[in-house]
Order: C-alpha cells, then structure tokens, then sequence
C-alpha cells in the first residue's frame, strides 16, 4: 500500500511541484492531496493539472476547529510535507502526525528562522547581513517556527553582487533538487519502525 502525503502549501507552489513529479512513478509513495490557506494560490491550479485533491482551509478554522483533521483522516494522509505554507502548525495536527509533519526553510538555520522570517524576508536579511553563504534547511515540525529536529542542510555560495533575487533563485533550485528525495527518505524511515 502506497504512503499518502498531503502538501501545504500558501503560495506558487514551485516545490509542490518539484514533488508531485517526483512521486509519479513511485511504487511506495503518492500525493493525495493539496492543502492552502490562500483560495487564490497558484499551487491550487497546479493540483488541478494533476488532479489531485485540493482543499482551502481558512486561518479560523485552522486554528479554531478540527476540521482540516477530518479532511486528512478522510483523505487517509499519513505524512504531511509543508512547501511554502506560512501559517504556524496547531498541536492538534503535531499531536495527531508525531514526527510526520516535515519543512523546508530557504536558510542555513537556526539562522535566519523564526516568525516573520519566511520567503524573500529571508533572502533579504541574508543580503543585508553581507553573508557569503546560504542554503537550505530541511526539519521536522514542532509548535515553534523552524525549531524542529534537522534532517538535512545544503550550502550554496553567495558571490559579491548577488542581489536577493538572485539568492532566492539559487536556494530555490537547491530545494527542488533535495526536498522530494529528502521527503522520500524520510517517509519511507518513518514507517520502517
Ligand atoms: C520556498 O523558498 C520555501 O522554502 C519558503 O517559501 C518558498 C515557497 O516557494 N518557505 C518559507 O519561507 C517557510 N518559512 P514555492 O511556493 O515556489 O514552493
């Protein structure tokens, strides 16, 4: 029986579907649903084109209401990456996917985490703070932002005139590359125990 992961994502989605494709032909491992907080994000055109399920979910429900719960259990999720998804996760869901619930942060983290600190805010202190290195950080999920255990960290160099848009397109392409074999890694370990 194939692992069912459930994506949140809040934005483009461009690693949702750095996923998504890499899971298509996988015998152990299938993506069955999209979760946004954001009803006009583009990752729901993209689940679309999959046809995958989708599912909006607003902030007051998020927090106020079990229902994103049913959604999943009904689904039968049993692993939930976060791809862009910038809302902090409730205990409710940490309580009910222990150690299942995995994130990509676009830093070298502890540095660079924290509330407030998510997409171009990032790369921007990174510039702003002159750093000649940035990357990626990839961990599991406990209720404080981008604390959880690390699972895996990847460098990249920042050269002289990089601007923040550029160092958001160099971090970016490092986690297409790693995220869905780091996901795959790190599904298939959980339900090895
Ligand atoms: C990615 O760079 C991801 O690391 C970052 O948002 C971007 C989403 O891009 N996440 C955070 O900053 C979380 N703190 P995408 O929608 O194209 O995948």
């Amino acid at each position: 029986m194939k692992r069912r992961i459930a994506i949140f994502a809040s934005g483009g989605g461009s690693n949702a579907e750095a996923i998504i494709n890499h899971f298509k032909s996988s015998d152990h491992i299938e993506i069955a649903l999209i979760v946004s907080n954001k009803k006009s994000a583009y990752v729901l055109e993209r689940a679309q084109n999959h046809k995958i399920a989708a599912h909006v979910i607003h902030k007051k429900e998020f927090y106020n209401s079990y229902d994103l719960l049913d959604i999943l259990q009904s689904h039968h999720i049993d692993y939930i990456v976060l791809a862009g998804f910038l809302l902090l996760i409730p205990n409710y869901l940490i309580q009910a996917y222990p150690d299942r619930i995995i994130n990509i942060h676009p830093a070298l983290l502890p540095k660079y985490g924290g509330k407030g600190m998510y997409g171009h805010h990032v790369h921007q202190a990174v510039f702003d703070n002159f750093e000649k290195e940035s990357g990626i950080t990839i961990h599991l999920v406990n209720d404080k932002y981008d604390e959880g255990e690390i699972l895996f960290q990847s460098k990249v160099e920042l050269g002289l005139t990089d601007t923040p848009d550029i160092i958001a397109k160099k971090v970016l392409s490092l986690e297409h590359t790693h995220y869905p074999k780091v996901i795959e890694q790190a599904v298939l370990e959980s339900f090895d125990q």
